[in-house]
């Protein structure tokens, strides 16, 4: 019997890296699709690539993008994976503003060039949809869970919005095996270095280590679940391990601020944050998005997931490997 393979679009995205490296414990062959950059772009899964001539190679990546539908139709007709797990995405919601055409093609449109390939070609791979409690944006429920009504917020919410009913829709009209991880904000030493937490590890080990004085920032009153990114990736992976397809929501069901946050990384590193914190409206946005807090009891009882890593123990070890990371940095440059 073959092992059982996966096809990744966002592989070299922070969830796409964790996902790969638990897909490959579990013995999966696993098929990344990478989009042709003027620079190297797999810093975050080049640990784990083989030569793909290299007999036995478990890792493979092929250049597509989700803007293009017929790369896509032609990875899944010739891979014929059992598992695709839809992670690419422009992923950021300020930016969204910036390019919402762009957003929509990719992050919305993106997914039904996959169902339809899908689709065309006559398989059954199971779907699963990087769906984003953005979608709950301005709801006045809190916690929220898989029956609380989307209010989308921006460009990125309702593009992800059309993805998340596409792949309802598909499910029900088609039958197929899909389904909407709807995950709150997940964060990790490999999180992108523009959004909120990254952007506060990264200039506080700068800060640190005398490389920088200032850190400029937007909204400090936003509330956010933030939970590990590696604890995340377990939850997709379950979801698509069970008898019936189905939505779930994956959070910790805690809230914090940008604020408490700023306090909890720069208190330990023993630095009072309020001395190199300047805000910028630039880094606003048109609409927020408040507070978000998950409830994610219908994924404790049906998968058995529950998050291991809680937020002080999250902040700690991104500023560990910030700090690390920079003192790296200084040594090999001497700056
Ligand atoms: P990320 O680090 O920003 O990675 C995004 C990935 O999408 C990258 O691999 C990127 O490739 C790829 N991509 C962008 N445009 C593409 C295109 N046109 N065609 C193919 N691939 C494209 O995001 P993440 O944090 O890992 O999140 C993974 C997914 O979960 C995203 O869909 C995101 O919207 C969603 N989500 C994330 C969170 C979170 O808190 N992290 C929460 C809920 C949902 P390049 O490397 O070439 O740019
Ligand atoms: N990025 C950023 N930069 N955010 C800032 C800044 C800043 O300088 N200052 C304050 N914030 C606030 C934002 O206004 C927002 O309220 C909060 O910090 C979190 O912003 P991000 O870290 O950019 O994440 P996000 O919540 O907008 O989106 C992330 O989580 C979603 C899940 O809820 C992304 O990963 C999305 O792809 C994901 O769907």
């Amino acid at each position: 019997m073959r092992p059982k393979r996966a096809l990744i679009t966002g592989i070299t995205g922070q969830d796409g890296s964790f996902l790969t490296e638990l897909l490959l414990s579990k013995g999966y062959e696993v098929y990344g699709v990478i989009r042709r950059a003027s620079t190297f772009n797999t810093d975050r899964i080049d640990h784990l690539y083989a030569d793909p001539h290299e007999e036995g190679a478990r890792l493979r990546l092929i250049y597509g993008d989700l803007a293009d539908g017929s790369s896509l139709n032609k990875m899944i007709r010739t891979i014929e994976p059992d598992e695709i797990y839809n992670l690419g995405a422009q992923s950021h919601v300020r930016v969204s503003f910036d390019i919402p055409e762009y957003t929509a093609e990719v992050t919305g449109l993106g997914t039904i060039r996959l169902l339809e390939g899908i689709r065309e070609t006559g398989l059954t791979p199971r779907f699963y949809q990087a769906s984003s409690s953005e979608l709950f944006g301005n709801t006045t429920e809190a916690p929220q869970n898989e029956r609380t009504k989307f209010y989308p917020r921006s460009p990125y919410a309702a593009a992800k919005a059309y993805a998340y009913y596409m792949t309802v829709n598909y499910r029900e009209a088609y039958g197929l095996y899909a389904c909407n991880g709807i995950l709150f904000n997940h964060e990790s030493p490999r999180r992108g270095e523009t959004f909120v937490t990254r952007k506060i590890t990264r200039a506080l080990a700068n800060i640190k280590h005398g490389r920088q004085r200032e850190l400029f920032l937007g909204n400090l009153e936003a509330r956010r679940d933030w939970g590990y990114a590696g604890d995340y990736v377990e939850a997709m992976w379950l979801m698509m391990q069970q008898p019936e397809p189905d939505d779930y929501v994956i959070a910790t069901g805690e809230t914090h601020t940008v604020r408490e946050f700023l306090d909890e990384a720069f208190g330990y590193a023993g630095l009072d944050w309020h001395e190199f914190v300047k805000k910028d409206p630039h880094y606003l946005r048109p609409a927020e998005v408040d507070r978000l807090q998950g409830d994610a009891s219908k994924a404790r009882e049906r998968l058995g997931w529950k998050p291991r890593v809680g937020f002080k123990q999250l902040v700690k070890m991104m500023v560990d490997a910030d700090m690390a990371r920079v003192k790296q940095e200084i040594e090999g440059t001497g700056k």
